[in-house]
């Protein structure tokens, strides 16, 4: 793909410092050149306007899964558009239609039917909705709305999915939330496991307990993989109370764990699925809500018993979004993709893991979403500027990684990676190497 595309860089650094509003960044004090201007990107790299290139071990924030420049989605996207840019899907087009039955191929158990909308935020919205719909329509006379989630979890920006969030900073500035929402601690290998969350629906009440809703592998509070006995355990824990376990694959989804689902490692299907991200790689934005047979049968019923899901999205489902995600999908399942995620995975885990100083604190992850978390030489949190030091070694090095944020107080030092699926062992090793530099840089 071209790389030519020419921007004048001095005008748009001003037009952005003097217009746009960027997430979870500080605008006062801001200086010119402090973000990089991204012009081009092809395969793991990304180009600013100054020329340089960067390893981007970020796959973008967490969902180029199949590397960028594919021109077979661009195609796709080309044809679909020409022919019919845009209809709303209170009609039936085929990209959506195709899709859906895609879906249902490749999604563990029999999720088979989707919400189409147009991101994660909005994915856990539906999936909260339907929680709440499903619990009143089974259970008659009970009044299931509550929803249980997890510190530390990320659900989305909108009121409803962050009120399931449990990132404490994310949160506080716009509190109340909705009401209805539990948090509930992570599980480590001794403590806060499924029985934990049995004792919490016990004390709220199972008649009041529409849903626990989890990422299967945390994000951006700071990639934490939970132990094997975990969400087997949480599946019959729903099951005995009645209420729906929500899968958020929107990042663990379309192969970044090493599966094609977070699910399959545990053989666990969840009753709800929501998607985003790696659905489209970015090409164009898309979400949707995953649900079982189970699930959709309760909401079938007669023209007049209200049993249907009220709910529109004018762009849920659009034709061209839906196109880039079947051209999507079709190249991460052709390349297998989840297999690449695995292999080069575990690699870049063992590099990051041989990293020895005393500056690591941890190193974590699963497939190719990796976690370093840094800590001062005595052990404590590394401080602020150090932190901010580390991450321009890293960028100066040539890779860009995220960086945990807004999640809990303090410099939360922890460095994540989501880098395309097509990651090499080669560009792996690059990555590790940027993270011997950066140690280097603050030592
Ligand atoms: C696990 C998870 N769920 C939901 C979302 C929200 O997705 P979006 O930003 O597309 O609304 C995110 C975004 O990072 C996420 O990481």
């Amino acid at each position: 793909m071209s790389r030519g595309i020419s921007v004048n860089l001095s005008d748009v650094r001003k037009q952005d410092l003097k217009h746009v509003w960027h997430p979870l960044m500080q605008h006062a004090g801001r200086r010119e050149d402090d973000l990089l201007v991204i012009v081009s990107a092809d395969g793991c790299e990304v180009t600013d306007a100054e020329g340089k290139t960067y390893l981007d071990a970020y796959g973008g924030i967490w969902n180029v899964n199949v590397g960028y420049g594919r021109a077979e989605i661009v195609e796709a996207v080309y044809e679909q558009m020409k022919t019919l840019a845009f209809y709303p899907i209170v009609q039936i087009n085929a990209p959506a239609a195709q899709l859906a039955a895609r879906l249902a191929e490749l999604l563990p158990g029999d999720l088979d039917h989707f919400f189409f909308v147009n991101s994660g935020s909005e994915a856990n919205e539906t999936a909260i909705k339907v929680a709440r719909q499903y619990g009143r329509a089974m259970y008659p006379g009970e009044n299931r709305f509550k929803i249980i989630s997890r510190y530390l979890g990320y659900h989305g920006f909108t009121m409803g999915a962050m009120s399931a969030t449990g990132q404490v900073r994310r949160r506080a500035p716009f509190e109340p939330l909705a009401p209805g929402f539990i948090h509930v601690e992570l599980p480590t290998r001794t403590a806060h496991g499924a029985d934990a969350i049995a004792r919490v629906i016990e004390r709220e009440g199972p008649d009041t307990v529409a849903a626990v809703l989890a990422e299967p592998v945390v994000g951006g509070g700071g990639v934490h993989v939970p132990p094997d006995d975990y969400f087997p355990g949480l599946r019959d824990v729903c099951d005995r109370y009645g209420c729906l376990l929500i899968f958020d694959e929107v990042i663990t989804g379309f192969g970044r764990t090493g599966k094609l689902f977070a699910a399959e490692h545990w053989d666990v299907v969840p009753d709800v699925m929501t998607l985003a991200k790696g659905v489209s790689s970015g090409y164009l934005p898309l979400g949707a809500c995953a649900v079982t047979e189970k699930v959709w049968s309760a909401f079938l019923g007669g023209p007049d018993e209200g049993k249907e899901f009220s709910q529109v999205s004018t762009y849920g489902g659009h034709p061209a979004c839906c196109a880039a995600a079947l051209a999507n999908l079709e190249i991460l399942t052709r390349e297998r993709l989840w297999k690449n995620a695995e292999a080069v995975g575990a690699h870049l885990l063992s590099r990051l893991k041989d990293l020895s100083s005393p500056l690591v604190k941890d190193v974590r992850g699963i497939g190719l979403m990796l976690a370093v978390e840094l800590q001062n030489e005595d052990g404590s949190e590394l401080d602020g500027e150090r932190t901010q030091e580390f991450g321009s070694a890293l960028r100066a090095a040539g890779v860009i990684t995220g960086k945990m944020s807004h999640v809990t107080a303090g410099s939360e030092p922890v460095f994540t990676m989501a880098p395309p699926l097509i990651l090499t062992h080669e560009q792996a090793d690059r990555i590790a190497s940027a993270f011997v530099t950066a140690l280097r840089a603050i030592s």
